[in-house]
């Protein structure tokens, strides 16, 4: 089988325990993959003294795809985070990240929901600053967001094309366009035009205001199907996605653009359990499976997320996030064994 280069940045934190765990499952799989491991976060600053050295750039340049574990970014100053310098040196502007019930009989089960986020802009461009005022340094900040034509009709293109690819039934575009009326305005605007110049007929589509669509996904999630939005409150509604399938621990996500992927688990680098064995690697062998799937290889990604469901349900082998009693280890070898025997 031909290998397909791949750069593998493991992360912070929890980042190297569940991406080993994930190595296992994919080496079990014969998952073709030939890894060039690179550094990022704060692993680059300790190795390199660069949260994102040339050398990791230089590999996702030649390979055009990597799997990336979490990577810490200091809160309130200090570096800019590397997760949104590579989404932009990359040109990723979809983010997709799936939610699936993997578990049945949780507190919401038959969950099926797809959260398209766009990636590149909005509030996230990181044009901040504060304007001192008496003495006080911080007496004033400002964020500026950008949203274009260009970069709404990016991910939306993308989004409608995910969907009717994906035989989704309908397009639901999140945004706040009562109070940020040119902000967010923009990207519900462009929804509606190419709407009516391209998918209608094709596709429902319809819309929500962020808020109101917080509280309808705790309340009857069902009633969604594809959810598209701009940066930040893709970001913010991903993690309430994620925990109507068991919280983070759980979804994965996938950094797409023209010409690279970055896949991804949604959740950070777990400070509070990092080094005790105990993360859930799921959502980074789930981030892996899409990555089967984005290079064809749709058997294999089927195949782990197989394992992953066995192993939970049929096993009842479940790490303390989801209430089991399984470290990261007792978890990873019960799904390398279905794996082998599966
Ligand atoms: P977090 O997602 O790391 O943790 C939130 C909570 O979920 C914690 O209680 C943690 O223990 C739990 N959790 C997360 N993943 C888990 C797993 N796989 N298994 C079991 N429990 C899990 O969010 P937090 O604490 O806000 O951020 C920590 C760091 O991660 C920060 O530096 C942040 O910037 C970074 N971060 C990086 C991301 C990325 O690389 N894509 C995404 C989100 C945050």
């Amino acid at each position: 089988m031909t290998r397909i280069p791949a750069t593998l940045i493991a992360g912070d934190g929890i980042g190297p325990e569940i991406m080993d765990a994930t190595l296992a499952a994919l080496d079990a799989l014969g998952a073709p993959f030939e890894w060039e491991s690179a550094v990022a976060g704060m692993g680059g600053v300790k190795a390199a003294g660069d949260p994102l050295p040339g050398a990791t750039l230089d590999s996702i340049r030649k390979t055009r795809l990597a799997l990336k574990g979490p990577l810490e970014t200091p809160v309130g100053g200090g570096y800019r985070s590397s997760n949104v310098r590579l989404r932009e040196e990359f040109k990723l502007y979809a983010n997709v990240r799936p939610v699936s019930t993997l578990i049945p009989g949780g507190r919401y089960d038959n969950i099926d929901l797809v959260l398209l986020r766009e990636n590149n802009e909005g509030l996230y461009m990181g044009y901040e600053h504060f304007i001192p005022i008496d003495g006080d340094p911080h007496a004033v900040a400002i964020a500026t967001g950008v949203n274009t034509r260009k970069g709404a009709r990016n991910i939306l293109e993308y989004a409608f094309e995910y969907a009717i690819a994906h035989g989704r039934k309908r397009l639901t575009v999140v945004h706040k366009a009562n109070i940020m009326k040119a902000l967010t305005g923009i990207f519900l605007e462009t929804a509606y035009m190419m709407y009516e110049e391209k998918y209608k007929g094709k596709i429902l589509m319809d819309d929500v205001i962020i808020d109101a669509c917080a509280m309808k996904l705790v309340m009857n999630p069902w009633q969604f199907d594809t959810l598209v939005t701009t940066n930040l409150f893709g970001d913010i509604l991903s993690d309430l996605t994620a925990g109507l399938v068991g919280g983070l621990g759980m979804a994965p996500g996938g950094n797409i653009g023209a010409d690279a992927a970055i896949f991804e688990a949604v959740h950070g680098s777990a400070p509070d359990i990092a080094g005790k064995g105990i993360a859930n690697p799921t959502a980074l062998m789930l981030a892996a499976a899409m990555m089967l799937d984005h290079v064809k290889m749709k058997d294999l990604g089927d195949r782990l997320r197989g394992a992953i469901s066995g192993t939970l349900n049929a096993d009842n082998v479940r790490t303390g996030d989801l209430g089991g009693k399984a470290s990261t280890k007792q978890f990873t070898d019960a799904i390398v064994s279905r794996i082998k025997n599966g």
